[in-house]
């Protein structure tokens, strides 16, 4: 009987499919993505690398926007998600009827959304952006004298107005998973490990971005992880992440951030539950019945293709 890793391999060799994953999900996703001729990354790589390949099917191992945004860039691919469930509560807090009445009422601002949205609300955007390129693409608009309308999530949008100091109005969504990092707890712990580097994702709450060493995009920290001189590490944001950073730095030490309250442990508090809905098993089931397949409007798929393409063109 063959291991399910196994079985999965041959159906995609069957179905001409490629498995692209992101750092949040199973390892043992991540390892087969990667022993496949796939690809494990962030949000922005993974759009990428699904419109370059040459695979007629792409199964993504993320969430829901994940699978949009591939479907957008190529929609003559075959584009299956592994649990049509596995939405993100940014996308979900941004809802395209409220989003598109806010655009409305400021025709002045230049609409920049980021990519864990519904292909609806890219399609109403100007620009879409991922948290590797946020900062970039703001201030490029910025010093083009141009005001922006931000969503949804007010962390990063917070973040990146204290940096570049451009106009932003900010939609008030934020991640659920990142929310839960807590600054009082956070201060203990660097107590307890002074010559540990803070790692923070932009998604999570001001207080804790302000105690960080670095802050950046999944694959931005985990190049901090490789290549800073520290060898302890604390890092805030989803702890499927630890699989890659322990693959290129296996001789340094990570720490989960705290989520609860002043010194409280949480184990699962930092692991995303639709991250979570990515498993071996519903990988092979997908392959096998062709379920979960995304289809998405061919008015709203252009659309939302110039926004994500602008993206891609200023990121070459
Ligand atoms: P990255 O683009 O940094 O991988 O972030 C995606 C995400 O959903 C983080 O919660
Ligand atoms: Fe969305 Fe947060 Fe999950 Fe990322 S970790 S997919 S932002 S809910």
């Amino acid at each position: 009987m063959l291991s399910t890793q196994e079985q999965i391999k041959t159906e995609l060799k069957t179905h001409n499919a490629v498995l692209v994953a992101h750092y949040y999900v199973d390892a043992k996703l991540q390892t087969l993505a990667e022993a496949t001729g796939g690809i494990v990354s962030d949000s922005l790589e993974m759009a990428r690398f699904s419109q370059n390949c040459d695979a007629h099917t792409i199964i993504i191992a993320g969430v829901k926007f994940m699978g949009e945004t591939a479907k957008i860039l190529s929609p003559e691919k075959r584009v299956l998600v592994l649990n049509s469930h596995a939405t993100c509560s940014l996308d979900e807090d941004c809802p395209i009827d409220q989003f598109s009445e806010l655009c409305d009422q400021h025709p002045d601002r230049i609409v920049v959304v980021y990519a864990n949205t519904s292909a609806q609300v890219k399609a109403r955007a100007d620009w879409v952006v991922t948290s590797s390129s946020a900062l970039n693409v703001v201030k490029h608009l910025k010093d083009n004298g141009e005001k922006i309308l931000w969503a949804p999530d007010k962390h990063l949008g917070h973040y990146v107005q204290t940096q570049t100091n451009a106009n932003m109005l900010l939609w008030q969504g934020a991640c659920v998973v990142h929310e839960r990092f807590k600054a009082d707890a956070l201060k203990v712990l660097k107590t307890l490990h002074p010559e540990a580097a803070v790692l923070v994702h932009p998604e999570s709450p001001q207080s804790v971005v302000n105690l960080a060493d670095v802050v950046g995009s999944t694959s931005a920290l985990i190049d901090a992880v490789k290549n800073r001189p520290e060898t302890t590490f604390i890092v805030a944001t989803d702890n499927g992440i630890f699989h890659k950073m322990h693959e290129v730095a296996p001789n340094k030490k990570l720490i989960e951030a705290p989520t609860m309250g002043e010194g409280a442990d949480c184990e699962s508090c930092a692991h995303c539950e639709w991250m979570a809905m990515n498993t071996l098993e519903n990988c092979l089931n997908t392959l096998q019945i062709g379920n979960n397949e995304i289809f998405i409007n061919t008015d709203i798929c252009k659309k939302a293709k110039n926004a994500i393409q602008k993206l891609l063109d200023f990121t070459v």
